[in-house]
């Protein structure tokens, strides 16, 4: 599938919403049992089902496929959402962590990994509201 300009989109190169909910999946099973992860698992409440369907939503929309987070939101902000969590690099770099492995773990190729890395990274950096 195309964005109508001839350009496959992101979301279709993660393997579209079954690819997608795959990563999301893996990336909180990781965040779960990553103990270098625990410091943001610990900020995240017992039950990661509801935080799971915010990500894929989110994702969803990111990657140019239905804006799922958008629709139900109204905003594609998260900004706020992340402010009552302190957020340094170390915590960015266990996202990060969690995320590049989940890519690896899901199959997607380095092409499209090195694609995704660094707006991820900004958008990690972008949240980030301690040193
Ligand atoms: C920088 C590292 C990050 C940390 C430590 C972090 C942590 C968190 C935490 C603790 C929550 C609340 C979870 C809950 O309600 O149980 C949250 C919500 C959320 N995060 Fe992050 N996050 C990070 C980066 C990101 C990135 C890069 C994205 C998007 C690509 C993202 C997307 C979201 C979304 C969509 C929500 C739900 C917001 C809502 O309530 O509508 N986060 N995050």
């Amino acid at each position: 599938m195309s964005d109508g300009g001839g350009q496959v989109l992101p979301y279709e190169l993660v393997g579209g919403e079954g690819g997608l909910r795959r990563i999301v999946d893996r990336f909180y099973a990781i965040m779960d049992q990553n103990a270098e992860a625990a410091s943001i698992r610990a900020m995240h409440g017992a039950d990661l089902g509801p935080i799971r369907e915010k990500l894929f939503e989110f994702l969803s929309g990111w990657l140019g496929g239905p804006p799922l987070y958008s629709q139900r939101t109204g905003s594609i902000c998260i900004t706020e959402a992340h402010r009552p969590f302190a957020i340094g690099a170390a915590e960015r770099d266990q996202w990060m962590a969690c995320m590049r492995q989940a890519l690896v773990d899901c199959g997607v190729s380095p092409e499209v990994r090195a694609m995704l890395d660094e707006p991820l990274f900004r958008i990690c950096d972008f949240l980030r509201n301690r040193d």
